[in-house]
């Protein structure tokens, strides 16, 4: 409970993440003195193959007593394919947590950083900075389906998309409300009501209906194939951008490629209701190629951190931390490999944790 302190669940799992939670917990601790933030934080060694290779399972069996009640979780990568199948390893933990702690948004920051060159010609950090909500339970990604007449001339194969009012709406709120919170409150909706003529009219319907509530929220909707031509060619026209779990899905990996690198981009798996602990991470995995060299970039796990933040109630707290980033990604010095500079991976953490201990 916030009164007595936040309390974080901590996994680092494999690979990368290892080495890349322990400079986001030296940056969360900086910050926390700063802002006077009363923050524990609980280690896990579950969801990981070490803890595979020792128990026979992902996760303890009791895993969500053990984490379900802490503020959020703190997540740093799962996978090690070469001991352990991929979809063995991420559909039992990852993607439980966020199924079974039904967290339903997930929310990628898209911002232009100092010192990272984006992929698009001449753009400048400020001309890129915005967000992809993304629904995360159903809509294009349902298990309702099937495969009649298999391997006859005859085979047919369907699979439905599901979207309920509930689900929709939850979704639509959370956006609004984000977006209403954000200086230039604006919205833009993913549709594609000329093609998917079922479900995307109801989706442009619940925007339309949900966004009465949101007086202050200006709107607008583009088709998703016109969307992600504007993402590359105007993406400073975007603020908030919701989505349903496809168009989401791709919207969620354009974005951050527009700005470049995969080590520095975050990602939250939100239970905006609070009746479930959302989980952090950096977007990238476990990256086996470069783990236990000490050489991977930590600022997509510390961004994660300030997410965190910002989620539990500390907005400036989060702030300070971004504002930290990007002072060290504007000095050479302190950029990792992926980034064309020699740091490694403590000392672009420690360099962002000191920013933050010097303006104390
Ligand atoms: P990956 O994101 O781990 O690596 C892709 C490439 O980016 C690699 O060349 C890697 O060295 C580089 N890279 C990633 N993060 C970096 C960082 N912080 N600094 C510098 N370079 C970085 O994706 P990959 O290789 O497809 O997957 C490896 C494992 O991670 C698999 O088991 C996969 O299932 C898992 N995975 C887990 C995720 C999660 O826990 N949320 C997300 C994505 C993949
Ligand atoms: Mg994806």
């Amino acid at each position: 409970g916030r009164k007595n302190g936040l309390r974080i669940a901590v996994i680092p799992g494999d690979g990368i993440g290892q080495e890349v939670v322990p400079e986001g917990l030296r940056v969360l601790r900086a910050a926390a003195k700063r802002f006077s933030i009363d923050i524990t934080f609980d280690m896990f060694d579950f969801s990981s193959w070490d803890y595979f290779e020792k128990h026979g399972t992902m996760l303890p069996s009791d895993w969500k007593e053990q984490i379900g009640g802490h503020d959020a979780i703190y997540f740093g990568a799962v996978g090690w394919p070469e001991k352990i199948a991929d979809h063995v390893s991420l559909w039992g933990s990852l993607l439980l947590f966020r199924r079974e702690f039904d967290q339903y948004v997930n929310l990628r920051p898209v911002k232009l950083m100092p010192g990272v060159p984006s992929p698009l010609a001449g753009r400048k950090p400020g001309e890129i900075d915005f967000y992809v909500v993304r629904e995360n339970t159903e809509g294009e990604y349902s298990s309702v389906g099937g495969r009649m007449f298999a391997g006859t001339e005859r085979e047919i194969v369907m699979q439905e998309t599901v979207m309920t009012r509930v689900g929709v709406d939850r979704i639509l709120h959370f956006a609004f409300d984000f977006a209403n919170r954000t200086k230039r409150k604006h919205l833009t909706s993913a549709t594609k009501s000329n093609g998917i003529a079922i479900t995307m009219p109801y989706w442009d319907e619940r925007v339309e209906e949900v966004s009465k509530s949101y007086p202050e929220v200006a709107w607008d909707k583009y088709h998703i194939d016109i969307l992600t031509a504007h993402f590359v060619l105007n993406p400073q026209r975007f603020n908030v951008v919701v989505a349903s779990n496809l168009f989401g899905d791709i919207l969620s990996d354009l974005g951050p490629a527009c700005t470049g690198t995969i080590g520095i981009a975050p990602s939250g798996n939100i239970n905006p209701t609070g009746e479930f602990p959302s989980l952090f991470e950096p977007v990238h995995g476990s990256a086996p190629d470069i783990a236990g060299q000490g050489i991977a970039n930590p600022v997509g796990q510390i961004w994660a951190g300030a997410m965190m933040l910002e989620h539990l109630g500390y907005p400036e707290a989060g702030a300070a931390i971004v504002r930290a980033i990007e002072d060290v990604l504007a000095q050479p010095a302190f950029r990792t490999r992926d980034l064309g500079g020699e740091a490694d991976t403590e000392t672009c953490g420690k360099a962002i944790a000191g920013v933050l201990e010097a303006a104390a």
